[in-house]
């Protein structure tokens, strides 16, 4: 049973190599190392400098020295192909399908939040890459939110959590989610008392763990849930595999510039992203051109206070990007290929022609991977 539903939630390859954790196994610790931020960007300005100048192609080994951290999953999964910057999304994790397929269950019901009226799922749509299509999170009940939802694929591989990297794993995360007014505003022994009055969850939590309901096990399902969102076996991943007809010619096209341009040099490693910080408007002053409506723009600085963290954000993910649009903090992108333009022009100080764009983008939709969803 565990093997079938390990192949149905990646591929068929990936269920092969798929290996139950033990039920027992504990809650994954911080997904990301912290420290040597400021040395990573230090690196990374100079990097991009360099690769703006000389319109070169950047190459892996410098990139991975400074942005390799979320990475660590992956490197032991297979050997990497080549010198490219990026890393296919491994086509076998290991799950634990019973613990996720609960986690599911209550991921996607009101049973955590206070007034029952909202639940994960509400703010992270399965059809839409796990974010939710809106500029900011509109749901009834509860106040908008500051800035757009985001993708919960590949979540694993992430350096830090959310635009501005404050958390540093999913279970503090999930505690802040948990006792925030504004999402559930709940605690988790309220959380755990509407568990064990539910017949539905208390029996599916006695299925699956010997000691029933308990915080600790309503963590450790979610967190399992948040784990097992991995989409292998992207075009794109195919292609860095030795598949050449995999992508298109036009979004082949579109990987080199996203290389020699210098994209890379931020969005990069297995999640394309999401393993350092970096400023909105390193090349052009982004927000002289958008001013800031709300404490969001400050990216970083609301968490350190630090001069220099001022509109620094994680950067994030580009897998499966385009499903989850609009796109940037303040969900001001409308599609893909505006945000690949204000990317070029205010990271990069360029202008591209329409046809670059076009090709970026073919490139960007070439990262869409595959995800099964666990048994129900
Ligand atoms: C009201 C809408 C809303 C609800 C409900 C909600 N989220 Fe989110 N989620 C967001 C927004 C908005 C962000 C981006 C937050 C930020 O960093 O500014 C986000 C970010 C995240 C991230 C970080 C992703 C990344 O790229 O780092 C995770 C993980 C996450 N949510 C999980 C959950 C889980 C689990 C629940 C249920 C307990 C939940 N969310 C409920 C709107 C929501
Ligand atoms: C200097 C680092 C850097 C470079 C270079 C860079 N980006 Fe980004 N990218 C970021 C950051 C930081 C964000 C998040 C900005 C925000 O939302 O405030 C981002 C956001 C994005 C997004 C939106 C993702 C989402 O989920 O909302 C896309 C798409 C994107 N970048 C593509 C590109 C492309 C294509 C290039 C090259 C033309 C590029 N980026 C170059 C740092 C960079």
């Amino acid at each position: 049973m565990a093997t079938t539903a390990a192949a149905r939630l990646t591929n068929t390859k990936a269920g092969r190599g798929a290996r139950r954790l033990a039920p027992d196994s504990r809650v994954p610790a911080a997904l990301g190392a912290a420290g040597g931020t400021r040395w990573r960007r230090c690196i990374l300005r100079r990097y991009l400098r360099w690769c703006v100048v000389m319109s070169c192609a950047c190459s892996a080994p410098d990139v991975a020295r400074h942005g390799g951290v979320a990475s660590s999953e992956a490197a032991s999964s297979e050997a990497l192909p080549s010198t490219e910057p990026l890393l296919p999304v491994p086509l076998d994790v290991a799950v634990d399908i019973p613990l996720a397929t609960l986690g599911q269950a209550l991921f996607f019901s009101p049973v955590l939040s206070q007034d029952g009226r909202v639940s994960c799922g509400s703010c992270h749509a399965a059809d839409r890459g796990f974010a939710d299509g809106k500029p900011l999170s509109e749901i009834p009940e509860r106040p908008r939110t500051a800035t757009n939802s985001q993708s919960l694929f590949n979540v694993r591989f992430f350096y830090r959590l959310g635009w501005t990297g404050r958390f540093e794993s999913l279970d503090a995360h999930l505690d802040f989610l948990i006792k925030n007014p504004k999402l559930m505003g709940t605690d988790w022994s309220k959380v755990v008392a509407r568990l064990a009055a539910s017949t539905t969850f208390k029996a599916h939590f006695d299925r699956v763990f010997s000691d029933g309901v308990s915080e600790n096990n309503a963590r450790r399902a979610l967190i399992e849930f948040e784990r097992s969102l991995v989409t292998p076996n992207a075009p794109f991943d195919r292609w860095l595999r030795g598949d050449k007809r995999a992508i298109s010619p036009s979004a082949e096209r579109g990987y080199q510039l996203f290389k020699n341009y210098g994209c890379s040099s931020c969005h990069q490693g297995m999640a394309v992203g999401a393993n350092m910080f970096e400023r909105l408007g390193v090349m052009r002053d982004y927000f002289r051109d958008h001013p800031s409506t709300s404490d969001a723009d400050l990216g970083r600085f609301s968490v350190t206070r630090r001069e220099e963290d001022r509109y620094v954000f994680r950067v994030p993910s580009l897998r499966n990007v385009a499903l989850s649009a609009p796109y940037l903090h303040d969900g001001s992108a409308a599609t893909l290929q505006d945000a690949v333009s204000i990317m070029a022009r205010y990271q990069l100080g360029r202008d591209l022609a329409p046809g670059e764009v076009a090709e970026i983008v073919a490139f960007l939709e070439s990262l869409t991977g595959e995800y099964r969803g666990l048994p129900p």
